[in-house]
C-alpha cells in the first residue's frame, strides 16, 4: 500500500476534542500563524523581556513570563494581579499584536464564545523542568470571558481538574500549534503544566511557549 495510504490509517487524535464542560482541545489550529506569532512574541520580548517573577510566599517562579494588551499579569511579594505597567521596564505593556486578537477571538467563537475580545495575553515560556502548578485563572475582573491558550513549541502536559483542588485531573498533551479554550461552567477549573521533558523543537529548540489570552479588566 502506498506510504500517504498507510498514514491515513494511522489515528490521529481528533482536530475538536471536548475537555471538560464549556472546554475543547482545537488541535493544531494556530499552525499556520505560527511564523507570525513567534515574531509577534519576539515584538513583544524585545519591548518587555521575559522575567522569572517571585510569588507572593517568596518563591522564584520556574516560568519565565511577559505581557502584551492594556493588562499584564504579574505577581511579587504583594500577591497576584493585573498591571497596566511592566514593574521591570515602568512602561505600559507592549499593545497586544493584531495576530494574538484575531486568534484569541477566532479560536473562542470556535469553543462557543462568540464577541470574545482579550485586553491581555500572558507569554509563558518553559525550559526543560520548568512547570506550573495547579492553579485558578481568578484575577480577572468577570469571569463571564472564556481563557483561550496556545501552545508552541516542544510538547507538554496539561493538567485540567475541577473547581475543586482535589477534584480529578485529566492529563492532556499539548503540542505545536494546539490551542486549548476554557470558559462557563470550566473557567475556574484548576490547570496546569507538569514539568517540562528536555526535547529539541525544529523551531524553538529546548523551549515551550504558551499564550493565555484573557479579558482582565
Ligand atoms: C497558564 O495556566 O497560565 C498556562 C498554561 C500553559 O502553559 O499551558
Ligand atoms: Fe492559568
Amino acid at each position: 500500500m502506498p506510504a500517504d495510504l498507510l498514514a491515513g490509517l494511522e489515528p490521529s487524535p481528533p482536530a475538536r476534542e471536548g475537555l471538560g464542560p464549556g472546554a475543547v482541545a482545537l488541535r493544531g489550529w494556530a499552525l499556520a500563524l505560527v511564523p507570525a506569532l513567534l515574531s509577534a512574541v519576539d515584538q513583544v520580548a524585545e519591548a518587555a523581556p521575559f522575567r522569572h517573577m517571585v510569588t507572593p510566599g517568596g518563591f522564584e517562579m520556574s516560568v519565565a513570563m511577559t505581557n502584551c494588551g492594556a493588562a499584564g499579569w504579574v505577581t511579587d511579594r504583594h500577591g497576584y494581579r493585573y498591571a497596566a505597567d511592566d514593574p521591570m521596564t515602568g512602561r505600559p505593556w507592549p499593545a497586544m499584536p493584531g495576530v494574538l486578537r484575531d486568534l484569541a477571538q477566532a479560536a473562542a467563537e470556535e469553543a462557543g464564545y462568540p464577541g470574545f475580545h482579550p485586553d491581555a495575553c500572558l507569554v509563558n515560556r518553559y525550559e526543560p523542568g520548568a512547570r506550573l502548578t495547579l492553579h485558578q485563572d481568578r484575577d480577572e475582573r468577570d469571569r463571564g470571558h472564556p481563557i483561550v491558550s496556545v501552545s508552541l513549541g516542544l510538547s507538554a502536559t496539561f493538567q485540567f481538574g475541577g473547581l475543586k483542588r482535589t477534584d480529578p485531573v485529566r492529563r492532556i498533551p499539548l503540542a505545536h500549534g494546539d490551542v486549548v479554550v476554557w470558559g462557563g461552567p470550566s473557567r475556574l477549573f484548576h490547570h496546569g503544566i507538569l514539568p517540562l521533558k528536555d526535547g529539541a523543537h525544529p523551531l524553538l529548540g529546548a523551549r515551550r511557549l504558551n499564550l493565555t489570552l484573557r479579558r482582565a479588566l
